[in-house]
């Protein structure tokens, strides 16, 4: 697939690497410098390339939205027509100082991405782990007793894409259900960063979900 990344940092960055590295052709965008996403794309190996948002986002068949919450208008403005365009989005709503959630409960980032850019296709995933895990579970590709990563979304070939993407860097999918999910699987993806970054000594983490009844 034709990959499009918009933001380049700790999540885009690495996701964009290992979907370069697991045969897709990858578009980085959106970083402060051009030469950072030069570098990634000449690290990713693979067809890999640094491009703008609007590149990206050009004949994609998937984006993946990973930029903070308050950069959010400013690259889909910069992205242009999204009209049907699958928008994996990982990004959590985070506030300025990244201490909490300013939306909750009744909304979630995903469904306020997906008012905001109403004619693209959005799908959360991703979000509910932290971005240093991804580079080893991508490397241990197990075929037994995948770690599990949940996504969510309204509409099933989309979320097929994003489940794709999920067995790519390793992970088992697990489907969610309805965007409005997010509204419960965005606060884990905070707790997991939680964790992983305030946790006494820097505890290992690991979780995992199993399906119980019929
Ligand atoms: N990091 C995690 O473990 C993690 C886990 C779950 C969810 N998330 C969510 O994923 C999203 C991305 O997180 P992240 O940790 O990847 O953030 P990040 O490392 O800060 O990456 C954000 C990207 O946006 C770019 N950017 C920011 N302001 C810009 C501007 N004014 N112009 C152009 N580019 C700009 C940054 O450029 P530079 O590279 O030049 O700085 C960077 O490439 C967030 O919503 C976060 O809450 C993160």
């Amino acid at each position: 697939m034709r990959i499009g990344i918009l933001g380049s940092g700790l999540m885009g960055g690495k996701l964009g690497t290992l979907f370069a590295r697991a045969g897709h052709d990858v578009v980085f965008s959106y970083a402060h410098r051009r030469e950072k996403l030069k570098r990634l794309a000449q690290d990713a190996g693979g067809h890999a390339r640094a491009g703008t948002p609007r590149e990206a986002a050009q004949d994609a068949d998937a984006l993946l939205l990973a930029v903070h919450w308050s950069r959010m208008d400013d690259v889909l403005s910069e992205a242009g027509d999204l009209s049907g365009r699958v928008i994996v989005s990982c990004s959590l709503p985070m506030d300025a100082g990244n201490t909490g959630l300013v939306i909750g409960q009744t909304s979630s980032g995903a469904e306020e991405l997906a008012k905001k850019a109403p004619k693209a296709r959005v799908v959360c995933a991703f979000n509910t782990v932290p971005s240093e895990v991804f580079l080893g579970v991508y490397e241990a590709r197990r075929k037994a007793n995948r770690p599990s990563l949940v996504y969510c979304g309204d509409e099933a070939a989309s979320k097929e894409v994003a489940a794709g993407l999920i067995r790519d860097v390793g992970f088992e999918p697990v489907d969610a259900g309805p965007l409005r999910i997010a509204r419960y699987t965005e606060p884990l993806g905070l707790l997991m960063g939680q964790l992983a970054y305030e946790g006494e000594g820097g505890p290992e983490l690991a979780y995992r979900f199993e399906r119980f009844g019929a």
